[in-house]
């Protein structure tokens, strides 16, 4: 049946609307929702929605509900999954049909069919049945495609050049092939990866909106391709695939200018199949048949930017009819060896525009732009000038305190684009292979007008979607809330990075670790995580230790670091709890049980007090003896993280059902926190170091008896008053010392750190005009003079970790973590600070969670949306008198169960919903 044929017959079934979103690739999210009482949408598999290179063999399906009503749970589902749409739809050609099961799952659910094979497309649908009888009508028809599962699937044999000048930080090979097809197509897809970053053209189109694919994985144990639906640029006829393969990850400049990491040549790897109207198939394979050249970028480099002469172009060289014989052949090479995976997170994409803020001429005479946020990404531009010109682009996180262009910090990393025109029109560029960490730009070579319609700078980062927002009534707090999602974005380039500007850009394990909490606050991480901690297995040293950084480009012999290294237990841990996802526990068990059992190995009496540790990085040092610098002892520090780390195996192994280990590991738990206390605790619980990371991380990770708990709260406290209200930790107290103070009942002080303005502080970068979270707590000095150069990045996530606490605390959003992924809520609002409001949305699994509130006048309002699925506990501070929803006493509300009045919250059950909550505030006074 062709096109036209199925069109009719779809009409007349009346099922246009699914032929509308299949053929056109619409999501059926998109497309208006019929007005049932109970619907099913956002069909995603292994997190995507219609992925197109699956390659898990059992993909996990989740969908979510969609009511008006409340209390809705799902007690039933059906999932059909066929080949064919359009008969899934009537019920015929079912692979794989559940029946009716009994559950309440919703999501993470295994697809139980027949084994799929290479490249099958399989649809599928799902209807749900709820607690008030209702049946959803059968959801619109998503659809997953497989990867190619088996090595000998590859066809296509990788291709290099064979140029002399092929090294890091030459001119980028462009490799072509023309191909004539002479029947109608049906599909075509590409299959793609390179020894590089590739970027692929069809018929002069650029193919998909990744950029720096096949993204940074440990490329000799892990090596991505990447999958594009092409049918659309494929022509019956003469057509041509032209790919550019830059240096990237695999041999461009890194760390201490290090090169060639992975690899000396540059190669390419990808077949593009065909399938025919006729069902006949065709491949066009990379192989000898290929030509290649070098064209116009001259040199490109994650660091230094990219040199671009545009009269090397070679105008058409993607489309069919170019003629290519002056080009050069390419050689194979049959010893690359095959470690090729399906891309599982997301891949880089571009997203926010930036016009100029300002166009600026600073007091040393240099035309610099302004875009008002410190971004990652790259200026594109729309300009004239004449043949043969140069230009030259410059890139820099600040202005120094005269106003001058500062690139200091950004040590040997040039960030920096030439560009020659090659004619006198106006001529658009923007590069390729590189990425700039900026928010001024200055441009040298070019005197003419510099506005939005010719200047623009671009963010491009891992294509995550955003999933939570707060805010409050206080403007800087709600600037800091922008800055860590900036921070984010800027940082999660493929890997979580520790800063993207300078010479380093790497994965570094400490700081991924401290903010991997407050990221799946923010943004959909699961797949982000997942795929890189698969790089940090595969890189994790025989005998357990876990590399600084993943993926690991340092000395092999540099490796393991308390706080760092942790990130194989706390990652899979947070993701875990966000997504509930056990597969994430299953697939790092072995590397959780390794690290543990590496410190074990290097312990004695159960006391890590061996190897080279970072501590607390960058705590308050003071600047005087008087100041009192918060130094943390290191070895503290690992006994502490040794027990966090024993812990999160416990819980794995308590969730993955391995009973033996959970008994052996809880031995060696007591033990480890006997060593802690008889080496760090004096018997009346005085911490060796008097530090607020100190008393933080022995309360976070309940290292003390219970007996010595309240006084080392009051001294946390006290050291915090001794330092007036400010903040003294590093990376490794920082995540925790708002939820230590809030569990301990000292929320009060929590919110006097959040709210202090001076330095140290989470504000004082705010109040120095900060757009991201800095590395240090006075990247800016008070006296407005840098620190460090060497180090100094404005764009550091780590401090960023504060963020978890405003959403889980301030707003009150929680999972419950023995029902993890939102799916038991836990709603606990906290004012303080002198907020009016503060509120907070995230869009979970199930859907969208929402905790809002003000006060006004001693009146406290609090709305919440609870989703379908899912129950919350809510729990309301300072309550004095009856609690209303929505104008009725709660006690005669029939979703509202188990009320519980303790101390001054009131806590009970709710079933989903919105709710509506008032009531009057008890005055607060600060507590002692
Ligand atoms: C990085 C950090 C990292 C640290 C380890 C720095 O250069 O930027 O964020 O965690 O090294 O010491």
């Amino acid at each position: 049946m062709n096109y036209i044929q199925l069109t009719g017959v779809l009409k007349k079934a009346g099922l246009s609307i699914v032929l509308l979103f299949l053929l056109n690739n619409i999501s059926p999210a998109q497309v208006q929702p019929l007005p049932v009482p109970l619907r099913v949408e956002n069909l995603i598999c292994e997190y995507k929605t219609n992925p197109i290179s699956v390659d898990a063999a059992n993909p996990r399906l989740s969908w979510k509900l969609v009511t008006q009503d409340r209390g809705i749970q799902q007690t039933s589902y059906e999932i059909r999954v066929g080949n064919n749409a359009v008969s899934l739809t009537k019920g015929k050609g079912i692979i794989w049909g559940t029946g009716r099961i009994y559950s309440a799952q919703s999501i993470q659910i295994y697809y139980g069919g027949p084994m799929l094979t290479s490249r099958q497309k399989v649809y599928w649908q799902v209807r749900v049945w709820n607690n008030k009888n209702q049946v959803s009508p059968w959801s619109m028809v998503n659809f997953w495609k497989m990867g190619l599962l088996k090595q000998s699937d590859w066809t296509a044999q990788w291709i290099q050049d064979t140029y002399q000048s092929d090294t890091t930080g030459g001119p980028t090979p462009m490799f072509r092939k023309s191909f004539k097809l002479d029947r109608k197509i049906r599909a075509a897809h590409l299959y793609i990866t390179a020894h590089g970053v590739f970027e692929a053209q069809i018929n002069g189109k650029r193919v998909g909106e990744d950029y720096f694919a096949p993204g940074w994985t440990s490329y000799n144990k892990r090596l991505q391709y990447n999958v594009y639906d092409v049918t659309t640029s494929i022509l019956k006829g003469f057509n041509a695939i032209g790919v550019t393969i830059g240096d990237g990850w695999y041999r461009g400049y890194t760390y201490n200018r290090k090169k060639d990491v992975y690899g000396k040549k540059l190669a390419l790897l990808c077949q593009l199949e065909i399938v025919y109207t006729n069902g006949q198939r065709e491949i066009i394979n990379s192989d000898k048949t290929w030509k290649v050249a070098y064209g116009p970028i001259r040199s490109s480099s994650f660091f230094d930017g990219e040199e671009y002469d545009a009269r090397k172009e070679k105008p058409g060289w993607a489309t069919g009819t170019y003629k290519d014989a002056t080009w050069d052949t390419v050689k194979t090479d049959t010893t690359i060896k095959a470690n090729l995976i399906a891309t599982s997170g997301p891949t880089v994409k571009k997203h926010e525009k930036f016009n100029p803020l300002k166009v600026l001429t600073t007091p040393a005479g240099e035309r610099v732009v302004d875009f008002g946020q410190n971004l990652v990404g790259w200026v594109q531009f729309k300009l004239k000038a004449k043949a043969g010109d140069t230009i030259r682009l410059f890139h820099a996180e600040v202005l120094d305190q005269k106003g001058n262009f500062y690139t200091k910090n950004l040590r040997t990393a040039k960030q920096e684009i030439t560009y020659v025109f090659k004619s006198d029109s106006v001529e658009t560029y923007e590069p390729h292979f590189t990425f700039q960490g900026f928010r001024f730009m200055k441009i040298v070579g070019y005197d003419g007008p510099l506005d939005s319609t010719n200047v623009a700078a671009y963010a491009l980062y891992s294509d995550m979607a955003q999933t939570g927002s707060f805010s409050t009534s206080n403007k800087l707090v709600n600037q800091l809330q922008h800055n860590i999602q900036w921070g984010q974005k800027g940082n999660f380039i493929d890997v979580p990075t520790d800063c993207p500007q300078r010479d380093e850009r790497m994965g570094w394990t400490g700081d991924a670790q401290a903010f991997c909490r407050t990221a799946t606050f923010n943004m959909d991480v699961a797949g982000f995580f997942t795929k890189w901690l698969k790089d940090l297995q595969a890189d994790q040293h025989k005998d357990g230790a876990v590399p600084y950084v993943i993926p690991n480009m340092l000395d092999s012999t540099l490796s393991a670091a308390s706080g760092w290294s942790d990130v194989a237990t706390i990652a899979p841990w947070n993701i875990y709890l966000a997504y509930n996802d056990k597969q994430v526990l299953q697939q790092q068990y072995n590397s959780m049980k390794a690290w543990v059992g590496y410190i074990q190995r290097h312990s004695r009496n159960y006391l890590w007090d061996t190897g080279n540790h970072f501590g607390d990085w960058l705590f308050y040092a003071g600047t005087n003896y008087e100041d009192g610098a918060a130094l943390t002892d290191k070895n503290l520090i690992a006994q502490a993280f040794y027990a966090h780390s024993t812990q999160l195996l416990i819980n794995a192994a308590r969730i993955l059902g391995h009973s033996d280990d959970v008994q052996t590991y809880t031995k060696l738990l007591y033990n480890i926190k006997q060593a802690f206390n008889s080496e760090y605790v004096t018997p009346n619980g005085r911490m060796i170091s008097g530090t607020q990371t100190s008393y933080v991380l022995a309360l976070n990770f309940d290292m003390l008896p219970e007996n010595l708990r309240a006084s080392a709260a009051k001294r946390l406290v006290g050291n915090i008053e001794d330092y007036d209200e400010h903040i003294t930790t590093g990376f490794l107290g920082t995540p925790y010392i708002c939820h230590v103070l809030s569990r301990f009942g000292r929320t009060d002080i929590a919110y006097d750190l959040l709210m202090k303005e001076s330095y140290p502080s989470w504000l004082y970068p705010v109040k120095n005009g900060a757009t991201t979270i800095w590395e240090r707590w006075d990247g800016i000095k008070p006296d407005g003079s840098f620190e460090d150069p060497e180090m100094n990045s404005f764009n550091h996530y780590a401090y960023g970790a504060i963020g978890d606490w405003l959403y889980r605390v301030v707003a009150g959003i929680n999972t419950d973590e023995d029902d993890p992924g939102f799916h038991k809520i836990v709603i606990a609002p906290h004012p303080g600070g002198k907020l009016t409001m503060a509120q907070a949305e995230l869009e979970t699994l199930y859907g969208k969670v929402k905790s809002a509130w003000t006060i006004d006048q001693g009146i406290f309002t609090l709305d919440i949306v609870v989703p379908p699925n899912t129950t919350a506990q809510v729990i309301l501070p300072y309550v004095t008198d009856a609690i209303t929803e929505n104008g009725l006493d709660i006690n005669t509300v029939k979703e509202i169960t188990d009320i519980k009045k303790i101390g001054n919250d009131e806590q009970f059950a709710v079933v989903s919903g919105s709710y509506h909550f008032v009531y009057t505030l008890k005055v607060q006074g600060k507590k002692n």
